[in-house]
């Protein structure tokens, strides 16, 4: 049964696309049903067919919770077994995470738990850390506090600066999400009251991947 997968972004939609060019080239088992944005403006609504597109002002409601409550609504008529955070820029209030509990993926730019929040690379490098990454979890009411599934690592290099570094972290980033894609399409991912597991075995650390530089 072909998973059905929402996106939520609200940039350019990098990982989106990995998750689309996987798709297309058979390495997951997926659909993308909807692609939704609080920037309407955002490129990564693009990447996707008109009808598949949802996007609000959030400055058009009075709360988070009507920005989100909509959201939740608009997610839920596409009917996704899965809700992946692509480069969304919004924190998610507990309504609609509570909406979609077990069921929400977030692609965070460090090895969680260091380092939640914005600015990651630059608190990296700030710290002199010798390595960095991404992580993918999921998503809980606290920002970026979720069951961390899996991680990369990425070296950071003498000379590098937030910019030359985030890139790099992106490009590991579209590998780790589509391999946590895979696992949660294929059935194998699930979350129990707070624990990640994989084909039922409970993750007390996050899977580790090494991709060599692409
Ligand atoms: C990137 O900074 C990435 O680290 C984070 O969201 C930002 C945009 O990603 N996950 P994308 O190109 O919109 O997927």
């Amino acid at each position: 049964m072909t998973a059905r997968i929402a996106v939520l972004a609200s940039g350019g939609g990098s990982n989106l696309q990995a998750l689309l060019d996987a798709i297309a080239a058979g390495q997951l088992d997926a659909r993308i049903v909807g692609v939704f944005s609080d920037k309407p403006a955002a490129f990564a609504l693009q990447r996707v067919s008109e009808p598949l597109r949802w996007s609000r002002t959030s400055k058009a409601y009075p709360s988070r919770a009507a920005f989100d409550a909509d959201l939740a609504d608009a997610v839920a008529a596409a009917t996704p077994d899965w809700v992946v955070c692509a480069g969304y820029m919004r924190i998610l209030g507990e309504a609609f995470v509570l909406r979609f509990r077990g069921r929400v993926l977030n692609i965070h730019p460090s090895l969680l738990p260091k380092y939640r929040g914005l600015d990651t690379h630059a608190r990296a490098l700030e710290a002199g850390d010798a390595e960095h990454g991404a992580s993918v979890h999921f998503v809980i009411p606290e920002l970026d506090a979720g069951a961390v599934i899996a991680q990369a690592p990425v070296p950071v290099l003498a000379g590098d600066t937030a910019e030359s570094l985030a890139a790099r972290v992106l490009q590991v980033e579209h590998r780790l999400l589509v391999h946590v894609a895979r696992l949660a399409a294929d059935g194998r991912l699930a979350e129990h009251e707070g624990v990640a597991s994989v084909d039922g075995h409970p993750l007390f650390t996050p899977q580790r991947l090494e991709f060599a530089p692409a």
